[in-house]
């Protein structure tokens, strides 16, 4: 039997700007078409209209599957059997859970002990195979890269041009609903998706400007220079040399951007603001965008939109590492009740 979903699958929606035919296949979790939400806080504070893309909302909870989409419809597509990845967390877990749709092998290389518990259980639940280095997300991904060059193992890392192809949807989505905006304020990292977003709005005739963040402790775009020895509460975003860095330094030059550091002091100072004061809790690599707009200011743009790339439930650790709230113990009595609540 065939079942049909009545949204339609990313590659669906948007067929004519991506590299897929007609009866290619096509592994879909009905990613894409997140909200927009205004942010009423943010627009308060630095004054202008602030936006929230809320990328969290994609089936495995970040902006990755926009990209997973394509990269293992291409897979498939070219025979695969199986994919790897190098990850801080997030694209192995996107790239676990389209595999597992696919009904192919996948194997995701980690920095030991680096990546957020939410991240993990994603993708062991998805039943990956999951090898832990001694080392950075940098030196995952050289080692990636290499293997590939010797197995017939498909690499679904941003390097990926389906990756990218697929990520850039998230500026057609804004350009359809905002129809114009001047800034875009994104975290980054490898430097995929913000590299995505810049070719999207070229393909749509779109200019704002890109301000991408960087953590303070890895900011190699920032810095001009390798981070050895990157280092951020920021996990997702623990990376010392980008593999789009190039890319991604045009995109701003030609959108006349910036990419700038923010400290993990400004980036947990965001994150709790957004979750307490906005309803939105958000992964700290994604409240770094917002730490950026609230340190640099819209800088004179009126229409904002921050990408927020991934959702809180991802990294519960730093959530009750860094909350001011506490869990009140208490008698299952009335009066100890009343104490309890009224306080
Ligand atoms: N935000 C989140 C939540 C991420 O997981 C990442 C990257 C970024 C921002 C930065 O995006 O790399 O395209 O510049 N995560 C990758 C991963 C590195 O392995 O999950 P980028």
């Amino acid at each position: 039997m065939s079942v049909t979903s009545a949204r339609p699958p990313l590659i669906e929606r948007w067929r004519e700007h991506l590299p897929f035919e007609e009866g290619d296949p096509v592994v879909s979790l009905c990613e894409g078409a997140t909200p927009l939400l205004p942010a009423p806080v943010l627009s308060e504070r630095v004054g202008a209209e602030v936006w929230m893309k809320c990328e969290g909302a994609n089936p495995t909870g970040s902006f990755k599957d926009r990209g997973m989409t394509c990269a293992v419809s291409a897979a498939l597509r070219e025979g695969a059997q199986a994919i790897i990845c190098a990850s801080t967390g997030n694209t192995a877990a996107s790239a676990a859970a389209y595999a597992s749709r696919a009904g192919i092998r996948c194997a995701v290389i980690i920095p030991d002990g680096k990546i957020a518990t939410g991240k993990l259980a994603q993708i062991l639940a998805h039943g990956a195979r999951v090898v832990s280095v001694a080392g950075n997300f940098d030196r995952g991904l050289e080692l990636v890269r290499e293997l590939v060059e010797r197995h017939p193992i498909s690499l679904v890392n941003s390097v990926n041009e389906f990756r990218v192809e697929g990520q850039k949807t998230g500026a057609f989505e804004l350009l359809e609903e905002l129809g114009r905006l001047d800034l875009l304020c994104i975290p980054v990292g490898n430097a995929g998706n913000i590299t995505a977003y810049w070719r999207g709005f070229s393909e749509m005739g779109a200019t704002p400007r890109l301000f991408g963040f960087q953590a303070e402790g890895a900011a190699p775009l920032v810095a001009g220079h390798i981070f050895e020895h990157p280092e951020t509460v920021a996990s997702a975003i623990r990376i010392g040399n980008p593999a789009r860095g190039a890319e991604a330094l045009d995109a701003v030059e030609q959108s006349q951007g910036a990419i700038r550091a923010v400290s993990d002091t400004q980036i947990l100072a965001a994150y709790r603001l957004l979750a307490s004061r906005e309803g939105m809790f958000c992964e700290p690599a994604s409240a770094a965008a917002v730490a950026g707009l609230l340190e640099y200011g819209a800088d004179g743009a009126e229409r904002v939109v921050c990408v927020m790339t991934g959702r809180g439930l991802k990294d519960p650790d730093t959530a009750l590492d860094h909350n001011e709230g506490a869990v009140i113990p208490c008698e299952p009595q009335m009066a100890a009740i009343e104490a309890a609540v009224l306080g």
